[in-house]
């Protein structure tokens, strides 16, 4: 039996491989059997004419994972694009079949799983005659989610509204991190008290810039994972 949870954020570069290396590391530093995948990924370096998968390589590496990271990708494309173009653009089809039978195969070598998602919530994976959006592939992996977002100004409005989209998709969110959060910023205090009150969803951590560990409760942090029925 595993037990995973879905990173997802207010957008790009918010801070998802981050946390997922901290989330992961965490993990593993108190002995738990903990995986991570990441099913899109756009915006790969070529180095020595391979691309390389970089979000999966600084999580197993910062999160001690002895993993060959392009087997925890099922698709990579060089292009930093939204994945539907970056596929096309690259004549391929994003098939969530082939998604849904890499996360069988390495969800059962797990306890625990982290998934990483591609951008923010609403993310094309798929824009032709047939239309795959990222809340399909988070419904189709039954999977709860965790949400990072900033914690700066403007960052109610982002928490709140992928907190919303994520309700009206029948998506549970676990919890929300705060990424670059400012300790000493009144601003930011309330801005957590304000996301966490107005979503209903408890703030699972808040991250400041630099952190080199995840400061929470393992407990808490285990009660975001939902057993995976796959
Ligand atoms: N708390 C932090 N302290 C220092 N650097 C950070 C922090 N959070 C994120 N970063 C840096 O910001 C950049 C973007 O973060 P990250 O790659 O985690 O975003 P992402 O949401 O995974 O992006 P993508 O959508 O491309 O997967 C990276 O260089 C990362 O190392
Ligand atoms: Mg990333």
């Amino acid at each position: 039996m595993c037990k995973g949870i879905f990173i997802t954020a207010t957008g790009t570069d918010v801070g998802k491989t981050y946390i997922s290396a901290l989330l992961l590391s965490k993990l593993r530093n108190s002995g738990i059997n903990a995986g991570y995948y990441k099913p899109v990924l756009s915006g790969a370096e070529y180095v020595n004419g391979e691309l390389i998968p970089g979000d999966a390589a600084y999580v197993c590496q910062k999160g001690g994972l002895p993993v060959e990271p392009m087997n925890l990708v099922s698709y990579i494309y060089q292009e930093p694009l939204s994945p539907h173009l970056a596929a096309q653009r690259a004549g391929d089809r994003i098939d969530l079949a082939k998604i849904e039978s890499d996360f069988i195969r390495i969800y059962q070598q797990y306890d625990y799983l982290i998934v990483e998602g591609c951008g923010g919530i609403v993310c094309p994976l798929r824009y032709d005659e047939e239309k795959i959006l990222l809340k399909d592939l988070i419904l189709k992996l039954n999977m709860d989610i965790l949400i990072v977002s900033e914690a700066k100004l403007g960052s109610i409005n982002d928490a709140a509204l992928t907190a919303y989209y994520a309700a009206q998709q029948r998506i549970h969110v676990s919890g929300i991190i705060l990424n670059r959060y400012k300790p000493r910023s009144f601003m930011e205090k309330d801005n957590q008290n304000m996301i966490a009150s107005m979503t209903g969803v408890p703030i699972t951590a808040c991250v400041e810039e630099g952190a080199q560990e995840l400061e929470c409760e393992i407990e808490s942090l285990l009660k975001c994972f939902k057993t995976i029925e796959l």
